[in-house]
């Protein structure tokens, strides 16, 4: 069992664990009910899922097993999925009943625009900001109905940002984005920050990359700790939830050992000052 995992607030009032397990590329119902199994026993109550993982399914039937066996309940676990950009704009209320069936749950915890664009239109194409205004009036629907308990975006730049929050009736819970310290994110943040946006990171690890980043690897030595719990330390220590991929369980475990330790102030400083605006997924700053 892992340490306690602290919980953020949500702007719904929600709680939301700073730890969760990332999903992306977890391969077929034996891998994903392995590692579902792996991360209850380390005390994760968070799952990172997405329509375009196509993993819905397989991680909606562990959990209904996984569950009892853990002796959790459906409130005890907290639940993000994604639209896809193939259902963004008309066919985002398809999208959202398809992702509560396909999970098996009545209501889904967090459900995020995974995307600023439409699949099919060019980044560029002038109708993705009405495309994805209409898929946010559509969770707007699911958040008042209740099946969406927050709702929020991934992958918004600052314009895209401020262009929804200009509009929007529901401020977004979340924005979730790649976050690392190569890749600080600091108006993004600040964007947050003000507005009541919580601010979650993916690829905390750069994808696996910056493990072997030998001045992460120099300070986890320093600690005792390993590479994966110091970027992912750096994160939580400001407050901002993260969500590690791993389908090896010990990994997962590692990756779950966050609350025991804390970096120094000089340390924070020193991963901090590696940002260099490097990013290791897509890039959505082209998309209009
Ligand atoms: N919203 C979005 O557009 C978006 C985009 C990207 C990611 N995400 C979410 O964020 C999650 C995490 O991001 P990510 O999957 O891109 O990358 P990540 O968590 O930064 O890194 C995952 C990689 O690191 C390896 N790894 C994990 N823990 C390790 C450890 N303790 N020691 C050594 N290697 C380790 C994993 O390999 P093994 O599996 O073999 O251990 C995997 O190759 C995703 O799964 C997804 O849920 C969201």
């Amino acid at each position: 069992m892992t340490d306690y995992i602290p919980y953020v607030q949500l702007n719904t009032g929600a709680q939301m664990p700073l730890l969760g397990l990332g999903t992306f590329r977890l391969q077929g119902p034996e891998e994903t009910y392995r590692t579902v199994d792996a991360a209850l026993t380390a005390g994760y109550r968070a799952f990172d899922i997405a329509a375009v993982y196509r993993n819905e399914a397989d991680i909606g039937r562990a959990l209904s097993t996984l569950l009892p066996k853990h002796g959790l309940s459906r409130a005890d676990v907290f639940i993000t999925s994604k639209l896809s950009p193939k259902d963004q704009g008309s066919k985002a209320r398809d999208g959202c009943l398809r992702s509560l069936e396909q999970l098996g749950l009545d209501y889904i915890d967090l459900f995020l625009i995974h995307w600023p664009g439409t699949q099919g239109l060019d980044v560029k194409d002038k109708r993705n900001p009405d495309s994805r205004a209409q898929s946010w009036a559509t969770l707007e629907q699911f958040y008042a109905e209740g099946k969406f308990r927050a709702i929020g975006v991934s992958n918004y730049t600052v314009k895209h940002m401020q262009e929804l929050l200009k509009s929007c009736s529901v401020v977004p819970a979340v924005l979730q984005v790649e976050f690392h310290p190569r890749l600080a994110q600091r108006e993004l943040r600040a964007l947050c920050k003000k507005s009541g946006v919580c601010f979650q990171a993916y690829s905390s690890l750069g994808t696996g990359i910056l493990l072997s980043d030998p001045q992460v690897r120099k300070m986890a030595e320093s600690y005792g700790k390993t590479p994966a719990q110091v970027l992912l330390r750096w994160a939580v220590q400001q407050n901002i939830p993260v969500l590690p991929k791993s389908c090896q369980p010990d990994r997962v475990q590692e990756n779950g050992h966050l609350f025991d330790f804390e970096l120094s102030d000089i340390d924070m400083a020193k991963l901090s000052e590696m940002d260099c605006s490097e990013k290791f997924c897509w890039d959505p700053s082209l998309v209009l």
